[in-house]
């Protein structure tokens, strides 16, 4: 190795070391600014919904947003936690409003007494409210 090999390295590491906290100072993780010593603040396990009196439908036929929380509702092939409140038998029980006809006909115009496939994952149509701003200005609908 030359003599200047270490000089040239010790520089490099020099930028290196200068970058990251230049970066540092930028980037905010999701633990929040909190170095790694302290505890940071847990996350909010029950989400309260942001939008005061619910979002009214934008369209005609839009699938309602959901107006409440739905971070413990599984929907799975096995399960499906919506139903738990939403279905035909548990909806009076739960006071939720029960799904419309339309999730009840078969894509052959027939009847079914249990919420039909095409709309067994509810979470393809229905997402939950959320304070966000968009971020580009939405001219669908009205
Ligand atoms: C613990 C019971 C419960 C569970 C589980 C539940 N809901 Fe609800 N849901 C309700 C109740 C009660 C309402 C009536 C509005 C309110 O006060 O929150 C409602 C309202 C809704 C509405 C609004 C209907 C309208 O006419 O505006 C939609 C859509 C909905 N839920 C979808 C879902 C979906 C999808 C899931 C699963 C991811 C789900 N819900 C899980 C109880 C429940
Ligand atoms: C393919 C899309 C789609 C899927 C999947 C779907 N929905 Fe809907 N849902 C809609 C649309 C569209 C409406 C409103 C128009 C209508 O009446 O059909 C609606 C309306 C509703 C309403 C409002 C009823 C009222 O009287 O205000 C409830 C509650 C609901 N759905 C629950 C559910 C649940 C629970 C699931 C899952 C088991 C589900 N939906 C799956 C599209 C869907």
């Amino acid at each position: 190795m030359n003599k200047t090999m270490p000089i040239i390295m010790l520089a490099g590491l020099g930028l290196l070391v200068g970058s990251a906290s230049a970066l540092a100072v930028d980037v905010v993780s999701l633990r929040g600014d909190v170095d790694l010593d302290s505890k940071s603040e847990p996350f909010p396990v029950k989400r309260t919904m942001a939008v005061d009196g619910g979002i009214d439908e934008n369209w005609e036929n839009q699938p309602p947003l959901i107006p409440h929380s739905i971070d413990k509702d599984r929907i799975t092939l096995r399960e499906n936690g919506c139903l738990k409140c939403h279905s035909r038998a548990d909806a009076k029980v739960e006071n939720a409003p029960k799904p419309p006809k339309s999730h009840f006909i078969k894509r052959n115009g027939e009847k079914s007494k249990t919420i039909v496939a095409g709309r067994y994952f509810c979470t393809q149509c229905h997402v939950p409210q959320a304070n966000a701003q968009p971020l580009v200005k939405n001219t669908y609908g009205k």
